[in-house]
């Protein structure tokens, strides 16, 4: 069974997407199989970006699918290295159901109190319902100034949890990026993409 990597919050546009999509194409780069499961029916946000990268001509980053239950998700684990699931905004039973069985559930959330204080009481209820600390992570992301970054460092160490290093900066490079099909390590900006790296 390959490994599960998990994007999920209760706040939507907190780059649950644009985290998973960057994931997505630097591990299909390394070499491993990767997977996608998108919750999102609503939008297939990722399936979408992935049929425009494909129009444009760039890498295929493996196989994307949108499915509606978690558990046709998780049952992908088993033929790839790699399952990436972008969960959709919202945390629901299903949240809970991914959380569980995923080695790594990734928390991404702006720096300010109004993202921090939703992510942490989602990883709260997550670790309650039965997911360890040691396999939830907070990611800081869209991040102005370091006073910022640094201000929401230390809310989220009294929190008790991880928080992953590094951050991602908001900046308009990256939805560009986007726009076209392309992961934020594959911007038209070198700083840029060593900075998501
Ligand atoms: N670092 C960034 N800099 C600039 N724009 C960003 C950045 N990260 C994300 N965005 C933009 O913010 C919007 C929300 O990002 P994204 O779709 O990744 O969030 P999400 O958590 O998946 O949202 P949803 O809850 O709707 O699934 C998108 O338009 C995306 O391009
Ligand atoms: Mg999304």
């Amino acid at each position: 069974m390959g490994k599960i990597i998990a994007f999920v919050s209760q706040k939507g546009g907190v780059a649950k997407s644009t985290l998973a999509r960057g994931v997505a194409s630097e591990a299909s780069k390394s070499g491993l199989s990767v997977k996608v499961a998108d919750l999102d029916t609503q939008q297939g946000t990722f399936a979408e970006w992935h049929r425009i990268r494909l129009n444009n001509s760039f890498n295929s980053i493996g196989s994307v699918e949108v499915f509606a239950k978690a558990k046709d998700a998780i049952d992908q684990a088993d033929h790839y290295d790699l399952l990436i699931i972008d969960g959709a905004a919202r945390a629901s039973s299903a949240t809970l159901e991914i959380a569980k069985i995923a080695d790594l559930v990734i928390l991404p959330t702006c720096a300010s109190r109004d993202d921090l204080t939703p992510a942490i009481r989602l990883a709260h209820e997550l670790q309650q319902k039965g997911t360890p600390n040691k396999d939830i992570a907070l990611a800081l992301t869209r991040v102005g100034t370091q006073s910022e970054i640094d201000d929401a460092r230390e809310f989220i160490q009294q929190s008790g949890y991880q928080v992953l290093d590094g951050e991602l900066q908001e900046k308009p490079g990256y939805r560009q990026a986007q726009n076209d099909g392309l992961s934020i390590t594959e911007t038209r900006y070198k700083s840029l993409n060593e900075k998501a790296d």
